[in-house]
């Protein structure tokens, strides 16, 4: 219940998921939050104020010049009243002019006056929001410090199907509560390795894999909020930098391995999030590679373990790795966590690879030496955090 007694904004704009959200304000008002809710105009025509007025308790406006809205709670008296604000759904539109800074009515001007944490649902057809300038406007927001849940794929209103929908309110509200968690990891420095490497095998050519960075970058973004100071060094990825993070780019398991070592001596946390490949070329071929004869023959010499380097440091911080493994997962899970002399290892089951690279959602089987945790199924997000709070309660008390 950490919504209890807190006080939400939820700006509501116009888009079609905005009939989901008398729904949200009375699962948010169960939570026991108290919710105001501020329209915009377009959002009017999908969802009435008289409906959300009913749910929330409260008089419901989008006009910042309404007299009878300001001599009840002026904008910002509004604006120091939430200690967040939710905007759900958020169109293109919307999440342009917060991006902007524009302050042509009530929601937008609230959310420049207020410094309560913003949390966006993006909510729109799926190309619209694939559009460069959206994801520019999304990037600009998060990097800002804005949080973006969503949007969630699936059929959408339009007939399309990708990503576009308002992610469901359990999951809202479950976003929503973890601006509240405990700051279990203030004052501690955490150290992440993320998303796969690359080893060259000439000037146009590499060898790596499939992972996509996204738990490293969960871990990252929760550990940063749970106030800790947190150094992601991570290879080639398509994600944004979380914010609060200072992130390390790299390419190989060499440069890995040397960018953990200019940060660890003043790590508490370690955690070995990157699909670190094994090997690299033992010749980089200073120029293409050409094509003849039907076979090719690549000489490949072992990488550095960049975790079993961490472990085996005389001043060792808690270190955590990962498995990725398709079969006698926990046997091969359990092996590591011994051999790699690791405080814990987090099993990814990757039998079936296509439920796990570059998807949102995972499941984790979480072993230490004289315990373990099945995590079920659920966002990569909500995994890392659960995946943090183990560990704290393991080890960083
Ligand atoms: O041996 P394996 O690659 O399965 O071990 C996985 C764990 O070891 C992960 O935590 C990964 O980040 C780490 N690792 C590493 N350096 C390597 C290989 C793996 O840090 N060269």
């Amino acid at each position: 219940m950490l919504l209890r007694h807190k006080n939400i904004i939820l700006g509501i704009s116009g888009g079609i998921a905005a009939y989901k959200t008398p729904d949200l304000v009375r699962r948010l008002r169960d939570e026991g939050a108290e919710v105001r809710v501020v329209m915009t105009q377009g959002a009017s025509s999908f969802v009435t104020p008289l409906s959300l007025e009913a749910v929330s308790g409260y008089s419901v406006t989008s006009e910042i010049l309404d007299r009878q809205t300001e001599s009840a709670m002026s904008h910002i008296d509004l604006a120091r009243w939430a200690d967040v604000c939710l905007i759900a759904p958020a169109t293109a539109q919307i999440i342009a002019k917060i991006a902007h800074g524009f302050a042509d009515d009530l929601l937008t001007t609230l959310l420049l006056a207020t410094k309560a944490p913003v949390v966006i649902c993006p909510a729109m057809n799926m190309h619209m929001y694939q559009h460069p300038a959206v994801q520019h406007n999304v990037a600009q927001l998060q990097a800002r410090g804005c949080t973006l849940v969503g949007p969630a794929e699936g059929v959408q209103a339009c007939g399309d199907v990708g990503p576009g929908r308002m992610v469901e309110p359990l999951d809202i509200i479950q976003a929503l509560s973890q601006q509240f968690e405990p700051l279990i990891l203030q004052g501690k420095n955490v150290l992440i390795t993320a998303g796969p490497t690359q080893e060259a095998l000439d000037p146009v050519r590499y060898v790596s894999n499939h992972s996509s960075g996204k738990m490293g970058f969960a871990l990252a973004e929760h550990a940063a909020r749970l106030g800790a100071t947190v150094y992601l060094v991570t290879g080639r990825v398509h994600l944004p930098t979380p914010s609060g993070v200072k992130r390390i780019d790299v390419v190989s398991a060499q440069d890995m391995l040397s960018a953990v070592m200019d940060y660890v001596d003043q790590a508490d946390l370690f955690i070995g999030c990157a699909a670190v490949a094994d090997y690299r070329a033992a010749d980089v071929q200073p120029e293409k590679i050409k094509k003849s004869a039907s076979t090719l023959h690549l000489e490949l010499v072992k990488n550095p373990d960049i975790i079993q380097t961490v472990a085996a440091l005389p001043r060792k911080p808690f270190t955590v790795g990962f498995a990725a493994e398709t079969t006698q997962c926990e046997t091969y899970a359990k092996d590591k966590l011994v051999s790699k002399k690791l405080d814990m290892i987090a099993l990814n089951n990757v039998s079936q690879p296509e439920q796990v690279f570059g998807h949102d959602d995972n499941a984790l089987d979480v072993f230490w030496h004289d315990g373990s945790q099945s995590l079920p199924r659920t966002s990569k997000s909500a995994l890392a955090l659960q995946l943090l709070r183990l560990i704290s309660q393991r080890c960083l008390q």
